[in-house]
């Protein structure tokens, strides 16, 4: 084997470090008083006018990013008008969610189209809840989640 053959797969994150499918699975987004709220994202560090943009067109802007809360990838994603946490990696064949095509309070894997409900995590042809959901609020430019570890 040829190591100045590099793969170029082989420099992306390795995505099963991060075994999502070990930690317990939650169809829950209602918020825990007991339990802390951990911060995902900080809107003014992926993009200095996101915050703004997203307060001032609500209905019309939609924003997904990949993150890592403890360790588990998250997708979180802006639409319609409100926030949803998803479990990160498709319950399919591990893709990544927040790649995905958002529309219509749903979220297509780039993968191989499976959809899911942002709201319940489930997917859209066998309403089975595959995909984890989160309580999430946004915080000034803030963006917090509330996970089980
Ligand atoms: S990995 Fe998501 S649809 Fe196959």
């Amino acid at each position: 084997m040829n190591d100045s053959n590099s793969d170029s797969h082989e420099d992306a994150p390795k995505r099963d470090l991060y075994p999502n499918e070990l930690a317990p699975t939650s169809g829950n987004r209602e918020a825990d008083p007991t339990l802390p709220w951990l911060a995902a994202l900080d809107l003014n560090e992926v993009d200095p006018g996101l915050a703004e943009r997203l307060t001032s067109a609500p209905e019309s802007e939609t924003f997904a990013k990949e993150v890592l809360v403890g360790n588990r990838i998250l997708a979180v994603i802006f639409e319609g008008g409100h926030w949803y946490a998803m479990d990160g990696i498709c319950a399919h064949q591990g893709g990544p969610i927040a790649e995905g095509h958002v529309a219509d309070g749903c979220v297509t894997c780039p993968w191989h189209g499976w959809q899911y409900e942002l709201a319940t995590g489930k997917q859209t042809i066998n309403q089975q809840p595959l995909q984890s959901v989160f309580p999430i609020r946004q915080n000034g430019s803030v963006i917090e989640v509330q996970m089980t570890e």
